[in-house]
């Protein structure tokens, strides 16, 4: 080997900071990219004042969500007016969105990546150091970062996200996700099944499988029930979770494998959108009322102790009165333990924006999302009084925020439980029965 010609690692003497925006597969892809910026010899900083690569992971889901960003933006364009030699960069899925705007509009951005591009963020690094800008928004077929293991930014060590799909074919008109990640595609079951041994190894006791639709997972011959026994088989005392799973896919096959297995978490997110099937159709989910309710019964038929939960958008194209009253009526008809709502947000380029008015006046939009959220509240109230003298089985996650003499765990149905500290430390299992609650916590006893 010729020394010489060796060039030491971009990396080494550098350190980096990055701040997450957007969805837990963007917290995964952040992981991701710390362990590929590490292999080139990159450092972590521990906050942004000691860092040399500055990297926003972004999100592009609502205008919001990215006004957030040019906001942020600008202040660290000001921070690196103070501190030449800095490297800005923008990388997820802002940065595949806009990534000419961003280049022509902001000069502060050395870096523009996409979600499918970091590998090539170290190189990207160097064309930026050397005095250049590094773009790379390519958007790729088959890049899983399969063999990847991403280096965990959150310590308390317990619970992890393993990425085991990529991209999105779904193609809701309202969405913006299958343009900014690209097409569906899954990574090998054996490196997803490597990646979480290790991690139970090193102590983690809870796993959340995440992909954009994850019950479309197929890898060969592996498909998503199939890929959650086995990750459930790797330990008893490792949980497992998934995120999302659309409500056309949820097979009963599915349902059959979490009822078998005591570690598959009984909580199934299953974002419905919209209670109106008229609405459901213009927004392209290819399911309708019936069919969502048809799933649920069947969910509640497998699993009784399951807590469901949801996305609503509230004021979609063309939503009239009558179709908000029957997303309202479905959320009472399901009973949601829980939800994430929102006001119906226009993204350039997709079907609605191209074909449909985003013809909802922004008061009722608002009047309908405070509606749907005060709905939600009461549901959530409802259901955590339902437990209030019932039994659970917690892990342990850490300190109550409120109080240090107190810890928080979770239940199998993914409720926070907050009971004494008594000398649980985070990843212990814990018996607890709920004696108090709120429409956000229970409260609880060791037993
Ligand atoms: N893949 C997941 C979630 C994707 S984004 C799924 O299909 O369920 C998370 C949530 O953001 C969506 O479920 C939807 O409720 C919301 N969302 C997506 N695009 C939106 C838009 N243009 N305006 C408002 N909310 C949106
Ligand atoms: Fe977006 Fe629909 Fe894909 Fe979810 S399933 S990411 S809402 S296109
Ligand atoms: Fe946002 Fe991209 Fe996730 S748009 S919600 S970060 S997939």
């Amino acid at each position: 080997m010729d020394f010489q010609s060796v060039k030491p690692a971009v990396g080494v003497g550098r350190k980096i900071y990055i701040e997450t925006y957007g969805c837990q597969m963007n917290v995964v892809d952040s992981e991701t990219v710390m362990a590929i910026m590490a292999v080139d010899g990159f450092g972590r900083a521990d906050d942004l004042r000691s860092a040399d690569v500055v990297l926003l992971n972004t999100c592009s889901i609502r205008e919001g969500a990215e006004q957030r960003i040019w906001n942020r933006l600008d202040e660290l364009a000001a921070l690196k007016r103070r501190r030449p030699g800095m490297v800005l960069g923008l990388i997820g899925c802002m940065a595949e969105r806009l990534a000419e705007r961003i280049v022509a509009e902001r000069p502060a951005v050395d870096i523009v990546a996409g979600p499918d591009a970091y590998r090539s963020l170290p190189v990207l690094v160097g064309e930026a150091v050397a005095g250049g800008r590094g773009v790379n928004v390519e958007l790729s077929k088959e890049e899983t970062y399969a063999e990847i293991s991403p280096v965990r930014l959150d310590t308390a060590g317990v619970s992890a996200f393993v990425a085991i799909m990529r991209g999105c074919n779904n193609f809701c008109s309202y969405c913006v996700v299958p343009y900014t990640r690209g097409r569906e595609r899954s990574r090998e079951p054996e490196t997803i099944l490597r990646e979480v041994r290790e991690l139970f190894d090193a102590g983690y006791r809870e796993v959340t499988l995440l992909g954009q639709n994850v019950n479309s997972y197929s890898f060969g011959e592996v498909d998503f029930p199939e890929l959650l026994r086995c990750v459930a088989e790797i330990s008893p005392l490792l949980r497992v979770r998934f995120a999302t799973s659309h409500p056309k896919d949820i097979s009963d096959r599915l349902l059959e494998t979490m009822a078998a297995a005591s570690n598959i978490c009984r909580a199934i997110h299953l974002p419905a959108q919209s209670g109106s099937s008229s609405v459901l159709e213009r927004m392209n989910r290819r399911y309708t009322r019936e069919w969502y309710l048809d799933r649920i019964a069947a969910i509640r038929r497998a699993m009784p102790d399951a807590a469901i939960s949801t996305d609503i958008i509230a004021g979609f194209c063309g939503e009239t009165p009558e179709e908000h009253a029957e997303t309202l009526s479905l959320m009472r008809e399901v009973g949601y333990e829980f939800a994430f709502m929102f006001k119906y947000s226009e993204r350039e380029g997709t079907l609605a924006a191209r074909t449909m008015a985003d013809d909802v006046p922004d008061g009722v939009k608002t009047a309908r999302l405070e509606e749907i959220i005060a709905l939600q509240n009461e549901l959530s109230l409802e259901s955590n009084r339902r437990d209030v003298g019932r039994e659970f089985e917690i892990l342990v996650e850490g300190t109550s925020k409120r109080s240090d003499d107190k810890v928080f765990g979770r239940t199998s149905q993914n409720k926070v439980v907050v009971i004494s500290r008594g000398d649980h430390r985070p990843g212990d299992y814990v018996r607890v029965r709920v004696t108090d609650c709120s429409s956000a916590t229970l409260q609880g006893v060791e037993i």
